[in-house]
């Protein structure tokens, strides 16, 4: 397919097929974008889900595997979307595990695990799109980071320094690419209705949901569209910024 071919902003979202990503997912293909979803091979029964989800949505969407953990899987798959579609505008990082454990019980296994999914992966891809993006002079980057980055949770030594990482990653990048039409920004959902925080035992969810001054946890579509504000055209003026989406969870401290 030739870039003429295409009308639209073509996006990519990473973890796509997950919690947050398929909202995301369809919360794009609802502002007309054309939307690649990014996520592990291994993961069948889901991407089966997705794929059944995702033929009521109005809108072009297609489904790639790869591990945004490598670099040189990533490398792969953003030439061959240029390729195909002429670009990339959006790029959500969006792929997230957990490896929940105090740190004196944590592996290096764990650590390093989580580290590459969720922080590595974060360079992997903004490091393919970056350079295409400040050439055409237009991208939209959004990170999503969490809660937990910034007020440190307990069980989460890794994950609370990753998605820390991630914002200050993404203000970093936003200072460069400022002048070139490319916005970084992050968003950081608080506790979401999501398998994440379904896999938590129910003392420790509704201890959490006691906290959040909403009474109630996330939706997907709650953190969605705060990806599709800061995925607009006409948001150029917004970067660099942390846009945290937590119910009012800040108050409760
Ligand atoms: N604050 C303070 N102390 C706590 C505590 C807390 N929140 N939770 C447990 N403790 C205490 C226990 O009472 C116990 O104390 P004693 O040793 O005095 O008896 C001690 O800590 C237990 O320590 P262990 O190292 O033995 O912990 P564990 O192995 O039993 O459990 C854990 C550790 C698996 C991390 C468990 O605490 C847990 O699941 N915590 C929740 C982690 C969490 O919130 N994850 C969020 C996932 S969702 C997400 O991440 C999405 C997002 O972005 C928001």
């Amino acid at each position: 397919m030739s870039q003429s071919a295409i009308a639209g902003r073509v996006a990519i979202v990473t973890g796509g097929i997950g919690g947050l990503g398929t909202e995301i997912c369809r919360h794009l293909v609802q502002q007309h974008r054309h939307v690649i979803a990014i996520d592990l091979a291994s993961r069948e029964e889901r991407i089966t889900t997705f794929q059944n989800d995702v033929a009521g949505f109005k809108g072009t969407i297609t489904f790639e595997a790869t591990d945004v953990s490598d670099f040189d899987q990533c490398k792969a798959l953003t030439a061959r979307i240029e390729q195909q579609y002429g670009r990339i505008d959006i790029l959500v990082n969006a792929a997230g595990i957990t490896r929940d454990a105090t740190l004196r019980k944590m592996t290096p296994q764990q650590w390093h695990e989580l580290i590459q999914v969720n922080l590595d992966s974060v360079f992997n891809m903004c490091r393919n799109v970056v350079e295409g993006m400040t050439a055409r002079g237009f991208g939209r980057i959004v990170n999503i980071s969490s809660v937990n980055g910034q007020t440190g949770q307990f069980g989460q030594t890794n994950y609370s320094a990753a998605k820390a990482g991630v914002h200050g990653f993404s203000m970093a990048l936003a200072r460069e690419t400022a002048r070139k039409g490319v916005t970084v920004n992050t968003v950081s959902p608080g506790y979401c209705d999501t398998a994440m925080v379904a896999a938590l035992s129910n003392e420790i969810r509704e201890g959490i949901i006691a906290d959040i001054p909403v009474g109630r946890l996330g939706s997907p579509a709650d953190i969605a569209r705060a990806v599709g504000f800061l995925t607009a055209d006409d948001a150029g003026y917004i970067t660099g910024i942390n846009l945290p989406v937590n119910g009012g969870y800040f108050m409760s401290f």
